[in-house]
């Protein structure tokens, strides 16, 4: 029956997600109750956040997002982990400010301003989730990595969402574009290697190479697990 609903709900019926993914997805429930203030995403989007996000349900994590826009996604936040939850949106339109709550504190600001964001690290500390669904543009994407990627607390998630603007002339991008943000979280593969290099200098264990524990992308999406690393152990079994 719920499918029947989503389908309805849903602009593209055939994109409707199976039913193994709806079942235990309080997400796509919420979405299909939804009325009121906007909300649009990607509708594979949803499995993904409940896939790297349900362990923080009813834990009170710090949540913070980039792109406020209706303020749906925060609502949605908010019912997704429960009470106890703090919420942090950014935005670089005032008339966001209005979605702000007892729970909820809206900043506003341009991700692509770098002392914009330095401020915003200092002021908020540290997070469980940040998810960048701002202006995406590449030059915002890469700020907003570099400067923010360090609050994210060890065992969080750093999520960048609707990256298909990468390969989007009218965001900078372009296929294998030098400087979009696909291109550059690329070259954050080989750092999450960098246990391994043998050259050239440059290629060599740094900061993300001791923060990051995986990198999942998906269509439009990547996601990083943080944990504290440590070179690689080498296991064997008897001989
Ligand atoms: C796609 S909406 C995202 C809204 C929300 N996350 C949601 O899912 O409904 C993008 C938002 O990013 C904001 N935005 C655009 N450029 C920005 C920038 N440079 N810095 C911060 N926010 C920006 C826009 O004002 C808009 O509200």
């Amino acid at each position: 029956m719920l499918l029947d609903l989503l389908k309805g709900l849903f602009r593209r019926p055939a994109a409707v997600p199976s039913p193994e993914a709806v079942e235990d997805n309080p997400l796509v429930y919420w979405f299909a109750k939804r009325r009121g203030r906007r909300l649009v995403k990607l509708l594979h989007y949803l499995e993904v956040y409940h896939r790297h996000f349900s362990r923080y349900r009813g834990r009170s994590p710090v949540v913070l997002e980039i792109g406020v826009f209706d303020g749906g996604s925060l609502d949605m936040w908010r019912d997704y982990f429960g009470p106890g939850t703090r919420i942090y949106g950014v935005d670089v339109d005032a008339r966001c400010s209005a979605f702000a709550a007892p729970d909820t504190t809206i900043i506003i600001g341009d991700q692509g301003d770098r002392d914009f964001l330095k401020r915003l690290r200092q002021e908020i500390g540290q997070v469980d989730i940040l998810i960048d669904d701002g202006g995406h543009h590449m030059h915002q994407q890469i700020a907003t990595f570099e400067e923010l990627y360090s609050m994210v607390a060890d065992d969080g998630i750093y999520l960048c969402e609707d990256m298909h603007t990468s390969y989007w002339a009218e965001f900078d991008g372009a296929y294998r574009k030098p400087g979009t943000f696909v291109e550059y979280s690329k070259a954050l593969i080989d750092q999450l290697n960098a246990w391994h290099a043998k050259g050239p200098a440059e290629f060599a264990v740094d900061d993300f190479t001791r923060s990051a524990y995986a990198m999942h992308y998906y269509d439009s999406m990547l996601v990083i697990d943080k944990k504290s690393m440590s070179p690689p152990t080498v296991v064997s079994t008897k001989a």
